[in-house]
């Protein structure tokens, strides 16, 4: 079985299994068709991940119903899918993922300056315009977006600190290698076709965090963590606390090396918070002192120390 195969079987039983009955489908029928695999074997590696394809195929064909429906689209439009290959990324935007952050952001002294790597379209920027419900406790979303605000559900652990308050955000900016433009139809269509076929509650909440994006209009800059953060950090303003944030995006810079750097950079830098939401592979270190693992879950670490553990999509806490 080719390199590509491995990977797409991979997917359907590690990833796609119990989340997408759709994507598990097609990719292990990818797995086993010549002609799929040709395709992909036109790309570059780096372009050839299951989650692109899936997507970059919905874009242009819309979201097939069987394995004979994606077999037409590869046929009748594989330049198109390839093309959309080659210029996107996979570059989901989950504001969900606020409600696990929140906790710690509600415990930090205002006014912040918030600032994101890796912010996609910056959906996470607007966390204290959320709703949220973590079972126990409820936080609605303020006044002027008391109605159409998404209610993020997050099931909390009883030791679960939650505050009943918003943090006080006065600045807020992010930082990605290519933002997404939310005021624009193509980028906008590309971040709904990101969220998986039968993630329609998902796909609604996106659809109400983007309404508020529309007004409070989250600025996202062109950059690389790697270079641009201290450029962003020198412009919030000085009586504020800076908080820095990043979920699932430190996965994506390749060398481990890279990684540890801008946690040590991090670490050292007295003005700044730090919160990382990652997988728990891309900090091992962070990971190795944080007790029993959760293979599935996500590892929040503040300003380098295990906090909680969390559902990938911000479904779900536990405090550490
Ligand atoms: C999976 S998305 C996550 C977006 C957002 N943080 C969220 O949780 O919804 C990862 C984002 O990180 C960005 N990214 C990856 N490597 C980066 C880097 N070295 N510098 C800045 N952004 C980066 C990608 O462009 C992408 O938009």
């Amino acid at each position: 079985m080719s390199a590509i195969a491995q990977r797409y079987q991979r997917f359907a039983h590690a990833e796609a299994a119990g989340r997408s009955a759709l994507y598990e489908t097609l990719a292990l029928h990818v797995a086993q068709s010549p002609d799929a695999l040709a395709f992909l074997e036109r790309l570059p590696p780096s372009r050839q991940q299951p989650n692109l394809l899936f997507a970059a195929l919905r874009l242009v064909a819309g979201t097939p119903a069987s394995t004979a429906d994606f077999d037409h689209a590869i046929d009748q439009h594989a330049s198109a899918i390839a093309e959309v290959m080659l210029t996107r990324t996979t570059q989901t935007n989950e504001p969900g993922r606020c409600a696990v952050l929140l906790p710690s952001l509600a415990r930090i002294e205002g006014p912040i300056a918030l600032i994101e790597v890796g912010a996609s379209a910056g959906l996470c920027l607007l966390p204290d315009f959320y709703g949220y419900d973590w079972g126990r406790h409820t936080l609605m979303p303020p006044a002027q977006f008391f109605t159409n605000a998404p209610v993020f559900a997050c099931k909390a652990s009883d030791n679960t600190p939650l505050l009943a308050r918003h943090p006080e955000i006065v600045w807020r900016a992010g930082l990605d290698l290519s933002p997404l433009d939310l005021s624009n139809a193509g980028d906008l269509a590309w971040l709904e076709t990101l969220v998986w076929p039968e993630h329609q509650d998902r796909l609604a909440r996106l659809r109400k965090a983007n309404q508020i994006a529309q007004i409070e209009r989250p600025r996202v800059e062109a950059g690389d963590l790697r270079q641009d953060l201290p450029t962003l950090i020198a412009q919030a303003p000085k009586e504020a606390t800076i908080v820095v944030i990043h979920t699932a995006v430190l996965s994506y810079v390749a060398e481990q090396s890279d990684r540890d750097a801008f946690a040590a950079s991090m670490i050292a830098n007295t003005r700044v918070i730090w919160l990382s939401n990652e997988g728990l592979r891309t900090f091992p270190q962070f990971a190795a002192a944080a007790g029993p693992l959760y293979q599935d879950m996500f590892l929040l670490v503040v300003d380098g120390h295990p906090t909680a553990w969390t559902g990938p999509h911000g479904q779900e806490i536990r405090w550490i």
